[in-house]
This record gives C-alpha cells, structure tokens and sequence, in this order.
C-alpha cells in the first residue's frame, strides 16, 4: 500500500496508475463502513485512494475537534487487510495551501437545514475540504455513506456543480449487529450506551411502516426516555431536505439526529 503525505507524491502517483481512480475521503477512525466503501469501490473495478485528514474547518464545536479519535496506525493496518492502493495524509498546509479559502458556493438550501442549521459552518468546511481533495486527485469516482445522508447530498451537488466527470457513489450505512449506526464517534460511548442507542434504528423501522406526525411524536418520545436527547427527528423529502407535508412520496427518509452521553448520534432510513 502506497502512502502519501504531500501533494507533490499524490500528483507522481496519479501519473502511474494502472486503473481509473476512486477516492473515499475519510477522517480515519475507521471502521466497517468506511471499508465497505473501499471494498465496493474495488469491485467496482477501481484502484482506490482513501484519505485521513481530520479537516478543523467542519467542526463547530472546538472540544468536538479535540475529542475526535485518531487511529492513524490501526487505520493503516485495516486498509492494508482489504488492499488498498494508496492512502493520503495530509496536514492542514498540503490541503488548504497558505490557508486559503476557495470561494466554493452550492445554490443549494440543503446546506441549512437540519445538519446546517444545528452545526453551524459544517458544510461549509465539508465543501471547502471536498473541493480542495477532488482538484487536487481529480478521481474517477467518489464513495459516500449514507449514514450522512444530508452530507452526500452535498457532495453530490459539489461533484456536479465543479466536477461533473466525477461519478458520485452512496453506500449504504453499515450497522452494529444491535442495529446502530457505524460511526467513528461511537468508540467514545460505553457499552451501556451502545445498548441504549439500539433504540434509535428500532424507531426509524417502525415509523417507516408507518410515516405520520403522530408516529413520529410517539417515537420521539421512547427515544427520549431511553435518556437521548433529540436534535432532531423527522420525514423529510430527499431532494429538498424539506419537512414532510403529510402527503404520501416515494423520495422520503426519516432523519434522526441526538445526544447520547455527550456523544452526538445521528442516523436515517430511506423509505422505499
Ligand atoms: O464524513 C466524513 O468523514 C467527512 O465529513 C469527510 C467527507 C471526509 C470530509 O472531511
């Protein structure tokens, strides 16, 4: 496995690929998701390049930054198991040169809702840092987890607006055999909490039975006494992010977003 640090090593490797290129970007912490992205990439027939940058600029909350794991070396290990071609670390200089901004704008009201609205400038620094990756390692493909499903949506919108040769790919989430969510945040919940938060894909099943403001107000509530506090819960249209308006649609999910032992937990269900 070919590892990178700097932007002049990532433009030589580009010029001796044997394969067309996909990129999986990642914050390391890595687990089983990420490397279902790596793993169908693959067999996609691609040669993969995933990145490790913990980018500062998508973080609202500074503890959240200094609190997010880092695993470099268990990281490594893992994508070296599955194969990976090439991995890419760099430090903040290499990705945002003498800490420049691009002017990067989606038209797009998705960036402030829920996500936007509760993490304020996230999406601005998941747009700056996907725009500084895909013009420097110019992929094929990109790979996506839906478990952040707003923030495919605007990676999505990126890819198009700046990049339209890039394919835009969404996995879908990788779970816990409990039902909950993989993300790298849940190496900071206790097993107690891991339990509890089982509770959260539970609801998200039984309101897609059954989508209704009176099903989403009962299941608001056992998941509030389970002790998570909720951000935000609801059934949104996928295109827009707007709220649900009652009538019955083929392009909706169910959105959840709460805290869990300070730890924030968000998860969706698409309804088909
Ligand atoms: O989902 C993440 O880990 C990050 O938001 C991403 C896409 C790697 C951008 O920093």
């Amino acid at each position: 496995m070919i590892v990178l640090f700097s932007r002049d090593s990532l433009l030589s490797y580009k010029q001796n690929l044997n394969k067309p290129l996909a990129f999986v970007p990642t914050m390391g912490a890595l687990h089983d998701g990420h490397l279902s992205l790596v793993e169908k990439a693959q067999n996609d027939g691609f040669e993969v390049l995933v990145s490790l940058f913990i980018n500062p600029r998508q973080f609202n909350n500074p503890e959240d930054l200094l609190k997010y794991p880092k695993t470099i070396p268990q990281d490594l290990e893992l994508l070296k198991r599955i194969k990976t071609h090439a991995v890419f670390i760099p430090d903040y200089q290499a990705i945002y040169q003498n800490n420049q901004t691009n002017e990067i704008f989606i038209d797009s009201e998705i960036q402030h809702k829920f996500e936007g609205h509760y993490r304020p400038g996230h999406f601005n620094g998941v747009i700056s840092v996907l725009y500084e990756f895909f013009n420097l390692i110019r992929p094929q493909a990109a790979y996506f987890g839906q478990k952040d499903l707003q923030q495919c949506s605007i990676a999505h919108l990126v890819i198009k607006k700046y990049f339209s040769n890039i394919e835009f790919h969404r996995l879908e989430t990788k779970r816990e055999s409990n039902g909950l969510a993989m993300s790298s945040r849940n190496a900071r919940l206790s097993l107690r909490a891991k339990n509890i938060a089982a509770i959260i894909f539970d609801q998200l099943q039984l309101i897609s039975k059954q989508p209704s403001t009176h099903n989403l107000h009962l299941v608001a509530k056992k998941i509030n006494e389970a002790g998570i506090e909720i951000e935000y819960l609801d059934i949104i249209d996928i295109q827009t992010f707007d709220s649900w308006n009652g009538i019955p649609s083929k392009n909706q999910a169910i959105i959840f977003a709460g805290y869990l032992e300070g730890i924030r937990l968000i998860d969706n269900l698409i309804i088909s």
